[in-house]
């Protein structure tokens, strides 16, 4: 263990850091999952869809945003902190329409497979049924803002992986949207590419790649097999491997 190795404590399990991780990496890394669908490996986290709220003495916080300090005392898998990360995720079903029998990302999409494992029955709060901009101007993606949930991944993934800088989010509050790039704003005349990172990125179905959608059957894809807690593993034993 390298000498500037310090120690946190989640749920009562002392867990080791180094300077620089936040409570999410380090929790990861010790194979620990906090709930998240905003932080991806290698991304700079944005602290923006909140599931991954944890308590660490009297404050509750985002995990992925807040830096791993020696000492700290975090509490995370508990009935109460399950409870809000389900209305946060019913919240984000009611703001979109994500009409999961009929999407083709169904078994593939985070959203989705973070209901079932917070144990969403129903939608709870009345739908929005909001009307956003479909572009299908592209060749090989489209892109559906119905179902966005605003999560910043294809925005970050495009500027820091992709180096293209495709995607942004404008307005703020229930006027905030993905916009594109582009002259037109539209994805045909971006540089956005069916091999991107960002391309590949959302966790829901609002940016879909044509002619992909049906390659593995319903009942043979991601959350049909694993749930999100352990590919939520996997993706960050696989950022570790890559270096
Ligand atoms: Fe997130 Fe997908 Fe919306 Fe991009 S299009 S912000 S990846 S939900
Ligand atoms: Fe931390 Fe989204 S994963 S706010």
């Amino acid at each position: 263990m390298s000498p500037d190795t310090n120690f946190i404590e989640i749920d009562g399990q002392k867990i080791p850091f180094t300077p620089g991780q936040t409570v999410m990496d380090a929790a990861l890394a010790a194979k620990i999952y906090i709930p998240h669908l905003c932080h991806y490996p290698g991304l700079t986290p944005s602290g923006n869809c909140r599931l991954c709220v944890v308590q660490i003495g009297t404050k509750t916080t985002a995990a992925c945003i807040t830096p791993a300090t020696a000492g700290q005392q975090i509490v995370n898998d508990t009935a109460a902190l399950n409870e809000a990360r389900k209305s946060i995720t019913q919240m984000l079903f009611i703001e979109g329409n994500h009409i999961c029998p009929s999407c083709e990302k169904t078994g593939n999409c985070k959203l989705q497979a973070m209901g079932y494992y917070l144990g969403m029955l129903d939608d709870h709060f009345p739908q929005f049924y909001q009307r956003r901009e479909i572009d299908a101007s592209h060749p090989d993606i489209v892109l559906d803002r119905s179902r966005c949930i605003l999560c910043d991944l294809c925005v970050r993934a495009s500027r820091e992986i992709d180096k293209k800088n495709v995607f942004s989010i404008a307005g703020r509050g229930t006027d905030a949207h993905l916009i594109v790039n582009s002259a037109s704003g539209k994805l045909a005349d971006s540089r956005l590419e069916k091999t991107d990172l960002a391309a590949a990125i959302c966790p829901v179905g609002a940016i879909l790649v044509r002619e992909a959608g049906y390659q593995v059957p319903i009942g043979q894809r991601i959350y049909d097999c694993l749930t999100i807690q352990e590919t939520g593993l996997q993706e960050s034993i696989e950022d570790n491997n890559d270096g």
